[in-house]
């Protein structure tokens, strides 16, 4: 095709599909036989999600979250539980700290780096290049999602296992999260999380306590196996403090960016905190 040949309108389709291609490039720790077998299960369960990715769309469109438990097939979900227990025990890395840039609220868990998932993780490293999955999240989203700018934030897990243990109120440094839920304590054990959307994270001014009182907060519930996906860059958000001995919570979480994440300049702050030493 010659330029001559092309229009504007399709010279600029054309850029934005390549933009959609260069925001998803696998690191040469993904095992692409598995991006290609993900893709398969998800495209062909797609068929079947008419009714429930309106349904996601709506509630997405409505709170800044959306959950995604029925957009997955239940046998990669059983997968993706399976891998995520066995991160979790490999793990031994644990935080007790808490974080200026969000107000100095608490992080105390056990937590997962992105180093860990790219040495250990067949699965989660897959779905996070899976085309097909980002096509569902995209559609929920209602906008392209692309790769975390940051690579030590694209994939990480938190295992909060004893009394008094909370991911604190805070903000993410890209638009999205997907998080899955490997494990949960039925919600009067504590671990819900809360979320108050259209709210400004000032990172010299973070006034959670003026943005908690001048928000609405949700509090969501998730058994073991559900996934959701939420807009984390204006969303303050939180998991409630485990109360119980003996119950835990795991998660993993895929962070994906929006093109205005890839435009800003960033720092990273929170991410090198909990994730990197
Ligand atoms: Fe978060």
């Amino acid at each position: 095709m010659t330029i001559e040949a092309v229009s504007p309108a399709m010279t600029m389709r054309d850029a934005a599909a390549a933009l959609l291609a260069h925001g998803n490039v696998p690191g040469p720790h993904v095992d692409t036989d598995e991006v290609a077998r993900i893709d398969r299960m998800i495209a062909r369960h797609r068929l079947t999600l008419d009714e429930k990715l309106t349904a996601a769309k709506r509630q997405y469109s409505a709170e800044h979250y959306a959950r995604t438990t029925a957009l997955l097939p239940a046998e990669l979900i059983s997968e993706l539980r399976a891998e995520a227990r066995r991160l979790a025990d490999l793990n031994t890395r644990r935080i007790d700290i808490t974080v200026p840039v969000t107000g100095d609220t608490p992080r105390r868990l056990g937590s997962l780096p992105n180093s860990l998932f790219q040495e250990q993780s067949k699965l989660f490293t897959a779905l996070y290049n899976s085309v097909e999955f980002r096509s569902v999240l995209s559609t929920v989203v209602g906008t392209p999602v692309l790769d975390a700018s940051f690579e030590d934030e694209k994939i990480t897990g938190t295992h909060q296992s004893r009394v008094g243990d909370t991911h604190g109120w805070h903000w993410g440094d890209h638009e999205f999260a997907f998080i899955f839920i490997a494990e949960a304590p039925s919600i009067e054990h504590g671990g819900m999380l809360q979320a108050v959307p259209h709210t400004v994270w000032d990172k010299k001014n973070p006034a959670v306590h003026e943005n908690l009182a001048g928000g609405t907060i949700r509090t969501y519930h998730h058994e073991a196996g559900e996934s959701y996906v939420f807009k984390t860059d204006t969303t303050l958000h939180r998991t409630v403090p485990i109360q119980t001995e003996g119950v835990e919570r795991i998660i993993v979480n895929l962070t994906l960016a929006s093109l205005k994440d890839w435009l800003e300049e960033k720092s990273y702050e929170t991410t090198n905190a909990v994730y990197t030493d």
